[in-house]
């Protein structure tokens, strides 16, 4: 770990040229990463021009949401740098979602959904999608002036320097190519309303984990009020669970499919990289643990070390190529790769944990094996 923050301070001196260098790399590798030219909205209704005017308030000048929309928590949150964060959903009177594909639901049309992001006890900027009548999401993103009286669109380059993060870095509203990265990257465009996201069985040690608003809104409650049809039984018997070795690995699996999920999946234009951090309700062995244990990096980024020659070295993080990614804010190297401008501690030591107590898993269930 030492070596790899010596490695990303020494990139800080010449990190205006990288910055550069490292957006041309993403943009070859990655079209939709390019925030400097915006994907358009696609034609039919603009985004409101102020957050009050998306109905998330039923009296705006008190900021008090309207009852009738929910709050959620999704037990494996996106970490944004520190930022609190709250989630609400609104679903048009008399509609459910469908929820018979456990891995991507279906929406009806004029959902909405927001999610507030607040530094330090101020609200920065509120995120919105609402599905449109031809079935797409319009994306749209509110910055909050500093008094928090109110909140008016951003455009959809999005807006850097937000708010200050310290040591010269701070925290960026992505535009709306920014947001399509992440938010197409599979199946369904909702990524922290899911089956796995609201399982009544939550994992205790998910970092980041925030208070469930109450009430809390899991499977049982969307299912009694009928807001969630096509759940198939098994899961109401069973609720989704990442099936681990133990905590550590339970909690690391869930973190990946949090912040890596929605790009690194079978299903979006990533797939071609064979690395999927996204959990499936299908299979026995962790899509993550398939592909990145044990696995070899395909193709080294800049800045990486030589020795990372797997993804995953069980009991080596030092050596392990996914370790490097997440532990660097070098532009060409970042994983994620938007989104974030600072590391984060708490994930790097539970990822840690987790590669470290995997060869000693390993080695346990081989003596087993032997011993039987
Ligand atoms: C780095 C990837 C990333 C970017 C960029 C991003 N999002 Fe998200 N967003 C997520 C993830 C993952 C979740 C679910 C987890 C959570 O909420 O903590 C989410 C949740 C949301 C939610 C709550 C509904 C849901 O899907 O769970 C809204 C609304 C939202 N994002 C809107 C936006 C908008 C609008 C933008 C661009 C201005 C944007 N997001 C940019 C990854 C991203
Ligand atoms: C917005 C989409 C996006 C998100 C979110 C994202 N990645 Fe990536 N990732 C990419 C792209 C694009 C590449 C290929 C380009 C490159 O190597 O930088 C990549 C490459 C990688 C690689 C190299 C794989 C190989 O074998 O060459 C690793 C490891 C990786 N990501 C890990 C992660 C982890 C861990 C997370 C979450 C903490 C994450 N990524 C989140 C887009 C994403």
């Amino acid at each position: 770990m030492r070596t790899i923050m010596a490695m990303v301070q020494g990139f800080g001196a010449g990190r205006r040229r990288c910055l550069a260098m490292a957006t041309a790399v993403l943009v070859l590798a990655f079209p939709l990463l390019n925030s400097v030219e915006a994907v358009p909205q696609s034609a039919g209704p603009k985004p409101p021009r102020t957050l009050e005017e998306t109905g998330l308030y039923s009296d705006f000048a008190t900021l008090q949401v309207d009852q009738r929309h929910l709050a959620f928590s999704p037990q494996y949150p996106l970490w944004t740098d520190g930022a609190t964060k709250r989630r609400w959903i609104s679903l048009p009177p008399g509609t459910a979602i469908d929820g018979s594909d456990p891995d991507a639901w279906s929406f009806p049309i004029g959902t909405r959904l927001w999610k507030e992001f607040a530094f330090g006890g101020q609200r920065v900027e509120t995120r919105f999608l609402e599905r449109q009548a031809d079935g797409h999401w319009l994306y749209a993103a509110y910055a909050w002036t500093a008094d928090g009286r109110e909140a008016q669109l951003v455009s959809e380059r999005g807006r850097r320097g937000a708010y200050p993060l310290g040591g010269g870095r701070s925290h960026a509203i992505p535009g709306v190519s920014d947001c399509k990265a992440c938010h197409q990257g599979g199946r369904s465009e909702v990524l922290g309303f899911s089956a796995l996201q609201l399982s009544p069985d939550r994992d205790p040690d998910a970092p980041h984990a925030e208070p469930r608003p109450i009430p809390a809104v899991d499977l049982g409650y969307l299912v009694e009020n009928g807001l969630l049809v096509g759940l198939p039984d098994t899961l109401r018997e069973t609720p989704p669970r990442i099936m681990a070795a133990s905590s550590a690995e339970r909690a690391a699996l869930g973190y990946l499919h949090g912040n890596c999920g929605h790009c690194h999946n079978d299903q979006g234009s990533l797939q071609n990289l064979g690395l999927f951090l996204r959990h499936s309700s299908a299979g026995t062995v962790p899509p993550a643990i398939a592909s990145a244990v044990g696995q070899p990096v395909r193709k080294a980024a800049p800045g990486q070390s030589p020795d990372a020659v797997l993804r995953i070295e069980p009991g080596r993080p030092d050596r392990s190529g996914l370790m490097q990614r997440i532990g660097s804010r070098y532009p060409a190297l970042q994983m994620p790769p938007l989104g974030t401008a600072l590391v984060d501690k708490e994930a790097i030591a539970l990822v840690e944990r987790w590669i470290l107590e995997a060869d000693q898993l390993r080695k346990e269930a081989h003596l087993q094996e032997k011993g039987d």
